[in-house]
C-alpha cells in the first residue's frame, strides 16, 4: 500500500512500510446509509486495527435523522459485527475508534447546516491537533453530490490555498450520461481542485486490479506478446450471482450499462489495453488509460446493433435457491426494459490493438460469480500437428482472475503421455498460496490514498467523460430500437444465447470459468 511516506508523494502501487495517516476530520455524508455501514466504517476500523489511524482523527457522520453520538456509534458497531471482513471484531480497537466518531444532523441541501458543520469541526476535542484538514466523503444519493460540494464551498470548507487539506471523495454513479457527468465535473471543480477530487471506482482498490500494472510492466516475458501480432482477442467478464436485491429503485434506472460497463468493465479494459506509462505517477497512468478510451471511435448504429447484446433475467434457481424474475423484484417496473446483462465487442483503433476485438460482458443472476480477464492468443501454425492428424492444438490463453480464487493461469498444449496428441494444461498462480499477506478491502486502500492525496486509483474527469461517450452511444442505439421486449435469460445460466452468438459469429467462444468447470 502506498501509505508510507506522507511527506513526499510516494509512487503509487509501490509498497512502503506503513506509518500513520495524517490527522484529519473525515465527514461522511449519507452517514446512516448502507455504504457507510457496510464498507466505509469497516474500512476505517481496519485502518485503526492495522495501526494506521492517528489518535488525532475524527469521523463525523452527517445525515438527516436526529440521532445521538452514542446511538450512531452503537449502530455502526452492530454493522461492523456483521460486515467486517475479518472476524472476530477487536472490541478494544473499535471502542477506541468509536470514541472519535460523532453524529451531525443536517439536510444536504441546507446551506445553513454546512455553516454549523464548519463550527462543529472547529470545536471537536481532536480539532486543535487536526487543524482544518478535512476529508469529505459523499456517500449520498447522486443528486446531492453537486449541492453538497457547492454548500461546502459556500461555507468555506472546500479546497483552500492556505496549506490545509480539503479533499472530496465522490461515490458512483458519477453522472448518468456524458452531459450530466460534464455538469457534475463542472460543479465539483468549481468547489474543489481536480487534484482534491477522488472519484471512486472500487474495482481500482482491488489488489488484483492494481497487479495488472505489475504483471504487464514488471515482467519481460508478456509485454512483447501483448499486441495484435500475437493476441487474437480479449474477453473481460464481471459475472455476479446476486440479483438486484434491495437496490431495484436505483438499478431500474441504471441497468448494467451504467452500473457496471461504464465504470468497472472499462477500468479493467483500459488497464489491459494501455501503453506503458511514462512513470507510475497518477497523471501518467491516467493519461494512458484515457488514451485507450479515446482510441475507441464512437461506434456507429450499425456496429452497435451487431455487436452489443442486452438481456434481462427471468426467474430461475441459483444454487438451489429460487430467484424471482427481474420484473418481480422490489421497486422494479413490471414492464421494465432495463438490462441486467450486457455483452459488447469493442475495438481499440491504435497501433497495438488494431483488429483485436475486446469482448466485455457483465450480468446479474448468472451461474457463477467471477471477474476474469482472458487474453486469447492466436492459434499456432498447425502444419506440424495437423499434418500428423492431431486437430487438438488450441489457442493459448492467459487467465487473469480478479476474483474469486485471485490469481493468474496460463494454459498451453502439452503432449498427452503415451499418445500422439495434445491437450491443454494450465499453470496456475494463486494469491492465497503465493502470498501470506493481509489482503485489504478495496475501500481501505482507497480511503488511505484519498487521505494522502494519491489519485492513481481514482478516475479523472476526462476518463469518466470518455467512458460515458461510449456508453451513451450504446444507450442511444437502444433508445432508437422499438423493442417490445428484451431477450430473457434464466437465473443460473451464463446469460442469453445472443451473447454466445456474439462470439460464435466471429468463430470464437467465451472461455468457461473455472468456477463452472466440471
Ligand atoms: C457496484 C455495483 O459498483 O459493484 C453493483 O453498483 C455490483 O451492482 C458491485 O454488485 C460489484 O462489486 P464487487 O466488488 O462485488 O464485484
Amino acid at each position: 500500500m502506498s501509505i508510507a511516506n506522507l511527506d513526499s508523494p510516494c509512487p503509487p502501487l509501490i509498497s512502503k512500510a506503513p506509518t500513520k495517516l495524517p490527522p484529519t476530520a473525515a465527514v461522511i455524508f449519507g452517514a446512516t446509509g448502507d455504504l457507510t455501514h457496510r464498507k466505509i466504517v469497516p474500512a476505517f476500523y481496519h485502518l485503526a486495527k492495522n495501526g494506521l489511524l492517528p489518535d488525532d482523527f475524527a469521523i463525523i457522520g452527517f445525515a438527516r435523522r436526529p440521532k445521538s453520538d452514542d446511538d450512531f456509534r452503537k449502530d455502526l458497531g452492530e454493522a461492523l459485527q456483521k460486515f467486517s471482513h475479518t472476524k472476530p471484531v477487536d472490541g478494544k480497537v473499535w471502542e477506541k475508534l468509536a470514541a472519535h466518531i460523532y453524529y451531525f444532523q443536517g439536510e444536504l441541501d441546507d446551506s445553513e447546516a454546512y455553516k454549523r458543520l464548519s463550527e462543529k469541526l472547529k470545536k471537536l476535542p481532536e480539532s486543535p491537533k487536526i487543524g482544518e484538514n478535512y476529508l469529505f466523503y459523499l456517500a449520498t444519493s447522486p443528486e446531492y453530490f453537486g449541492p453538497a460540494a457547492q454548500n461546502l464551498a459556500a461555507a468555506g470548507l472546500a479546497s483552500q490555498h492556505d496549506g490545509t487539506r480539503r479533499r472530496l471523495i465522490v461515490e458512483k454513479p458519477f453522472g448518468e450520461d456524458l452531459k450530466s457527468a460534464q455538469e457534475l465535473n463542472h460543479t465539483l471543480q468549481a468547489a474543489f481542485a481536480e487534484s482534491d477530487i477522488f472519484r471512486i471506482d472500487h474495482y481500482l482498490g482491488k489488489e488484483t486490479v492494481q497487479n495488472l500494472i505489475y504483471f504487464r510492466f514488471a515482467n519481460s516475458i508478456y509485454e512483447p506478446l501483448w499486441n495484435r501480432l500475437y493476441i487474437d482477442h480479449v474477453q473481460i467478464t464481471v459475472a455476479e450471482q446476486v440479483g438486484v436485491e434491495s437496490r431495484g429503485g436505483y438499478y431500474d434506472h441504471a441497468g448494467a450499462s451504467r452500473d457496471m460497463l461504464q465504470n468497472h468493465l472499462f477500468q479493467l479494459f483500459t488497464l489491459t489495453a494501455m501503453e506503458p506509462p511514462a512513470s507510475l505517477d497518477a497523471e501518467s497512468i491516467r493519461d494512458e488509460k484515457v488514451k485507450v478510451l479515446r482510441s475507441i471511435p464512437t461506434p456507429s448504429l450499425d456496429f452497435l446493433q451487431k455487436n452489443v447484446v442486452r438481456a434481462q433475467y427471468g426467474g430461475g434457481y441459483i444454487n438451489g435457491k429460487a430467484l424471482p424474475a427481474y420484473r418481480q423484484e422490489e421497486k422494479v417496473g413490471h414492464n421494465s426494459l432495463t438490462e441486467t446483462f450486457v455483452a459488447a465487442r469493442f475495438e481499440v483503433d491504435n497501433w497495438r490493438w488494431n483488429g483485436v476485438p475486446f469482448y466485455l460482458r457483465t450480468g446479474k443472476a448468472l451461474a457463477a460469480a467471477f471477474t476474469e480477464i482472458n487474453i486469447i492468443y492466436k492459434r499456432p501454425p498447425s502444419v506440424l500437428f495437423a499434418a500428423s492428424g492431431d486437430d487438438r492444438i488450441r489457442r493459448n490463453a492467459l487467465r487473469i482472475r480478479i476474483q474469486p480464487n485471485e490469481g493468474i493461469g496460463i494454459n498451453f498444449n502439452a503432449k498427452v503421455p503415451g499418445k500422439a496428441e495434445a491437450e491443454l494444461v494450465e499453470m496456475d498462480f494463486l494469491y492465497r498460496s503465493g502470498f501470506d499477506h493481509y489482503l485489504p478491502e478495496a475501500y481501505e486502500r482507497l480511503i488511505v490514498d484519498a487521505l494522502i492525496g494519491e489519485s492513481t486509483l481514482f478516475t479523472r474527469s476526462d476518463e469518466v467523460e470518455e467512458a460515458w461517450r461510449l456508453v451513451d452511444s450504446v444507450r442511444d442505439a437502444w433508445a432508437r430500437q422499438t423493442v417490445r421486449d428484451l431477450p430473457l435469460y434464466a437465473c443460473g445460466s451464463m446469460g442469453p444465447v445472443e451473447a454466445e452468438l456474439l462470439l460464435e459469429k466471429d468463430g470464437r467462444h467465451w472461455i468457461q470459468p473455472k468456477e463452472l468447470a466440471t
